[in-house]
């Protein structure tokens, strides 16, 4: 199985960016930790961070010709972007949003996703456990639904 891993805008600068919020391990750091955990799982994962929305959008109609699913961090798009949900529903594969910090404990405009409801599932406030777990949970999803076939 093959899954992509995906970051939006701002989340090349984890480490230095908002540390309160958003600790200080930095994408390097956290991709390495869910290559581990996808070594276990036996699952290859490919990466891919953009600033910008129709690089991401580009990337996961490519991608989706060759992975089962995606573990997304939009970032703020999550809050903004019809275009992002829908490309994911476009492509119709599975997904799990992630972010590292808990978006309902903060500003009211981050309670908002346009990617939750067609989501697979959410997970937030973990800090980088969120992709961990986000990776677990679609590695699931992605299993259950090749039983049924
Ligand atoms: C974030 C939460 C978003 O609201 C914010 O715009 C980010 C990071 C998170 O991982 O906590 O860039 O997705």
């Amino acid at each position: 199985m093959r899954i992509a891993v995906l970051h939006g805008p701002n989340l090349r600068t984890l480490g230095q960016r908002e540390p309160a919020v958003y600790g200080h391990e930095t994408l390097e750091e956290i991709e390495d930790q869910i290559r581990v955990l996808g070594h276990d799982l036996n699952v290859e994962v490919e990466f891919f961070q953009s600033n910008t929305e129709g690089s991401l959008l580009d990337f996961i109609e490519a991608a989706s010709e060759r992975v089962a699913g995606f573990v997304i961090n939009a970032g703020a798009l999550t809050h903004t972007s019809i275009a992002l949900r829908d490309c994911l529903v476009g492509v119709g594969l599975p997904f799990v949003e992630v972010h590292l910090s808990n978006t309902s404990s903060r500003e009211d405009f981050r309670r908002g996703s346009f990617l939750a409801s067609v989501a697979g599932g959410v997970v937030y406030g973990f800090g980088p456990e969120s992709y961990l777990l986000g990776l677990r949970g679609l590695v699931a999803l992605v299993e259950k639904s090749s039983e049924k076939t």
